[in-house]
């Protein structure tokens, strides 16, 4: 099936890009990140959440829970990407800042990485889709012939972050608090060992600091054509 591979950093808007492009194609979005994060939030829940990030860390990194051991599905229903725990549905729980300042130990866990690869590369067997995440382009769809990379400075990225909060009616951090958490995610991104945030030498750059996302969607949409 045909696979469009979407990475870039976080805040840099991807996730709602995929979204509208899915949309308008009528293919799967399926989102890498949210199953690293249902992942992280399983294994919290089977070693405890530790009393830091910290020391979840340190739990998690002393076991060795096999990641297909623990109860995550990751469905697709009607075209849909549904994150399941125990057969309920995570896809509000798994965006906490719980959640979000302990999955870098899953994904730098090799072992974790290669389950979200092998569930991205089964969908893709399924259905067309288009992917979001750091490692699309590069790991899970080298051959895609549709690889796209989105950057935009951090300071915009954080605030585009804080003005999606402002409008959800919850800026609980500050624009200054969003901006050091972007930038500590982006370093932990690019020098992760395995599956490190990094452009496919073929992916085509799109610089998204004076881009709206409809902007953004129609970029990509016009290169598809001839691509996808
Ligand atoms: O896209 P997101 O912010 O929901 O992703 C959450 C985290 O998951 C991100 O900080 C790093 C990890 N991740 C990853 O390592 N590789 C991916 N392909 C997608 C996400």
């Amino acid at each position: 099936m045909r696979v469009i591979a979407l990475d870039g950093p976080a805040g840099s808007g991807k996730s709602t890009v995929a979204g509208m492009i899915a949309e308008q194609l009528d293919i799967l979005h399926a989102d890498s990140g949210a199953i690293y994060r249902t992942l992280t939030l399983a294994f919290m829940r089977r070693l405890g959440p530790g009393s830091s990030a910290q020391e979840f860390g340190s739990i998690f990194q002393s076991g060795s829970v096999d990641p297909d051991s623990l109860p995550v599905q990751v469905l697709l229903k009607d075209r849909r990407q549904s994150n399941c725990l125990d057969g309920a549905d995570v896809g509000l729980e798994i965006r906490t800042p719980e959640v979000t300042s302990r999955i870098r130990y899953i994904a730098d866990n090799v072992p974790c990485r290669n389950t979200v690869n092998r569930l991205l590369r089964e969908f893709s067997e399924q259905t067309d889709l288009v992917a979001d995440g750091r490692d699309m382009g590069t790991v899970v769809f080298p051959d895609s012939a549709s690889k796209f990379f989105l950057e935009a400075s951090v300071q915009i990225r954080a605030k585009r972050r804080y003005e999606e909060m402002l409008g959800h009616g919850r800026a609980n951090l500050s624009l200054e608090e969003i901006e050091r958490d972007i930038a500590r995610r982006d370093e932990e991104d690019r020098n992760r060992e395995v599956g490190a945030l990094r452009k496919a030498d073929d992916a085509i750059l799109i610089d998204t600091s004076d881009l709206s996302r409809e902007d953004v969607v129609s970029r990509i949409l016009a290169q598809i054509q001839y691509r996808f």
